[in-house]
This record gives C-alpha cells, sequence and structure tokens, in this order.
C-alpha cells in the first residue's frame, strides 16, 4: 500500500502527515478547498507544503474533480482528514458545517465505489462523547467525607452523546466511512482525536483550536480569553503523536474500529494558559470571563489502552516539549487576532453566556 490520497492536506494535521507519509517513502497525492478561513484571502497554497506530493485543489464536494483526481492518482488508501472544525462556529453555519463534513464524506465515498481501495482512515474527534467519562470520588472537606464527581480517562466505549453540531458532523462522518467499508469490505479504521496542537495550525484563525487562540493573542501581547472558569480540562494531543498514530493504523490489519488517539493526560485551561505565556517569555494573564460557549463540554480526556493494544501507538512528546516546539515556531510567526470579533459574533447570536 504505497499510494495515498489525503484529504485536508493543506491543513495542519493533514501537511504534517504527508511530510511524515513521504519520508516514509509513500506517494502522496493531496486534496484540499484551501479555505480562505484557514489560508487567508485570497487563499494561498502554504509554502510549508510538501513539495514531492501531488495536489488538486478541491473541495471534496466537488464530485468531478474528485473523481479526476481519484482517476489520475489510483490510490490505495484515502485518509479523509477534509473538515470545517469550529464548536462554536458550527453551532450558527449549521449549513455550512453538515455539507462540507456529512455531505462532503458521502460524495467522497461514492467516488470510492468506483475507484476501489484497500484501506480507509477517517478523523473523527473526541467531541463525540459530549462529557468525557467520570466517577464518584470520597474527599475530606475538614468536616467529614463527601462525594465529588472526578474526571476518568474516557474509552471508546463509553457512549458518544452529541453536544454541538460540530460533533454531530463529526460522527456522521465516522459512522459514514465505517458504514461505507464494511458494505464494500474496504478495512476501515475512525480515529478520535483529542485536541492536537502542534506548529501551522493556524494563528489567524479565530475557530481554531484553543492552543493556537492563545498564541495568536500573546503574540499580539495580548491577553488569552479564557471562557467558565479555566478547570474545564482537555487532552492536549502533540500533531507528531497524531501523524505517527495515523500511519500506524494505516499499516495495520485492524478493521471496523473507532480508536482514540490522545496524549493520555489532562490539563486546565488555565494551566494551558499559563505554561505558553511563561515558554513565551510573557507576564500578560489570561481574562477569566465565566461565559460558557454553547456545545462545549467541561472535561474530557483519552484512554488510549485500544490504540496502545490494536496499533502499537505510545505517545512520545511531553506538554512541555511540544509547547517549546511551538514556542521556538512562534518566533517566525505573526498573527492576525480575530478573536475579539469571534467573540463578539457568539454574544450577539446568544451563543457565549
Ligand atoms: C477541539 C477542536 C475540534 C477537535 C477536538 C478534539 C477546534 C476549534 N476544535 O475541540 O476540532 O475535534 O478539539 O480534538 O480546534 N477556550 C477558551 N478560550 C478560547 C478558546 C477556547 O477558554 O479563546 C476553551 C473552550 O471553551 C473549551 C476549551 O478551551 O473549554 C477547548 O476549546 P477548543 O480548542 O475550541 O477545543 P474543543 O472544543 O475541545
Amino acid at each position: 500500500m504505497r499510494r495515498v490520497l489525503v484529504t485536508g492536506s493543506c491543513g495542519f494535521i493533514g501537511s504534517h502527515l504527508c511530510d511524515h507519509l513521504i519520508n516514509a517513502g509513500y506517494g502522496i497525492c493531496g486534496v484540499d478547498n484551501i479555505d480562505p478561513q484557514v489560508h487567508g484571502s485570497p487563499p494561498k497554497i502554504p509554502l510549508y507544503l510538501n513539495e514531492n506530493m501531488q495536489l488538486f485543489v478541491c473541495d471534496v464536494r466537488d464530485r468531478d474533480h474528485l473523481q479526476r483526481a481519484l482517476k489520475e492518482f489510483r490510490p490505495d488508501a484515502v485518509i479523509h482528514l477534509a473538515a470545517k472544525v469550529g464548536v462554536g462556529q458550527s453551532a450558527y453555519e449549521m449549513a455550512e458545517y453538515t455539507s462540507a463534513n456529512v455531505w462532503g464524506t458521502a460524495v467522497l465515498l461514492e467516488c470510492l465505489t468506483k475507484f476501489p481501495i484497500s484501506k480507509l482512515i477517517v478523523a473523527s474527534s473526541m467531541s463525540v462523547y459530549g462529557e468525557g467519562a467520570a466517577r464518584n470520588a470520597a474527599y475530606d472537606n475538614g468536616r467529614g467525607e463527601r462525594w465529588e464527581t472526578v474526571p476518568v480517562a474516557t474509552d471508546e466505549d463509553h457512549q458518544p452523546d452529541l453536544q454541538s453540531i460540530y460533533a454531530l458532523t463529526k460522527y456522521d462522518q465516522e459512522r459514514l466511512c465505517l458504514l461505507f467499508g464494511k458494505a464494500y469490505n474496504v478495512p476501515t479504521i475512525a480515529l478520535r482525536f483529542f485536541n492536537v496542537y502542534g506548529t501551522r495550525q493556524s494563528l489567524s484563525n479565530p475557530y481554531t483550536g484553543v492552543m493556537a487562540i492563545f498564541a495568536s493573542r500573546l503574540l499580539n501581547n495580548k491577553p488569552p480569553i479564557i471562557f467558565e472558569d479555566g478547570l474545564q480540562s482537555r487532552d492536549f494531543v502533540h500533531v507528531s503523536d497524531v501523524v505517527r498514530g495515523i500511519r500506524l493504523a494505516l499499516e495495520s490489519d485492524v478493521d471496523d474500529e473507532v480508536i482514540n488517539i490522545g496524549s493520555g493526560n489532562r490539563y486546565t485551561i488555565l494551566e494551558l494558559a499559563e505554561r505558553l505565556a511563561t515558554a513565551m517569555g510573557s507576564d500578560i494573564k489570561p481574562t477569566i470571563t465565566g461565559q460558557t460557549r454553547v456545545g462545549d463540554i467541561r472535561h474530557c480526556f483519552a484512554d488510549i489502552n485500544k490504540a496502545r493494544t490494536l496499533l502499537g501507538y505510545t505517545p512520545q512528546m511531553s506538554l512541555e516539549d511540544g509547547i517549546a516546539e511551538l514556542v521556538e515556531w512562534l518566533r517566525t510567526q505573526s498573527a492576525d487576532d480575530r478573536v475579539e470579533e469571534h467573540k463578539a459574533e457568539l454574544e450577539t447570536r446568544g451563543l457565549l453566556t
């Protein structure tokens, strides 16, 4: 299996994946619509894109164009990463999110019925779980024993609970691919990514992940804006670990499975803001708004035992080293900070209260 078509190849995870697979000797064809929200207006093919790959600038919803790419390249495997990715934005751009993520996946799969492949990997998300797993734990408040709920690692048996339009579209994507795989005998794996961070995450897209948003604020000497009380927590997994997880899935015999790809650790959003500021040499303190974003969950971090057992996946990058690498890259970057604009947009719509 040497020829791999990657959708979303110009994005943050996609571009790192293409580099990794090309270094490992794979032939790569990328498909990407170069969305202006990620790649600027007018959009440009990113300079970091690997030169040793073919690229079709094409939306996965564009059936004719996609078929041309498949006909020309004839991939052995497809890795489907192309998607719109903002929880907040999905709450008001419902048609676009559903179209790009769900209908786009359906068009891709219909095309694949004509150009058979032997492996399909789809990027799903921890957002399908909604609130992560938790258990009751005893604590002593000085006046006797009390009980509190504490987050525990979330495994793949945790019942999905879709809390945002984004999560709904990700769940649809993974189900569509797994159903397709069964019907057409294509070994298929849905990888549920946790909060991925690293170089190349768009710094000018206010709908991107929290790490890039905080970096963009600090680069502009502005405080990171923290929703809730900052004690909500996530599993931050470095893009290099995610890319290795994808390759392990690509090369495995595993079929018809959903598998978490995370770090297995949890950090609060407040701690993240503080660690990033310290690493960037900034003494700017975050602003804690106490506001809640519709569709957000409180805690979720990954149980990665299934990835370890089935794929031999072990995360290698600590948060400390990952932030250090990110900060090195940030020194060469500028960021167009549009976070307040995005926040106002959510507030106007009653989606940030
Ligand atoms: C993120 C990704 C999603 C991916 C999922 C799992 C984005 C936009 N979302 O979802 O695509 O599937 O991880 O990998 O990349 N927050 C602030 N201030 C901000 C921005 C966010 O406090 O300026 C808070 C949010 O309220 C939330 C946490 O940070 O509590 C994480 O938010 P976000 O980075 O948007 O990620 P997820 O919603 O977890």
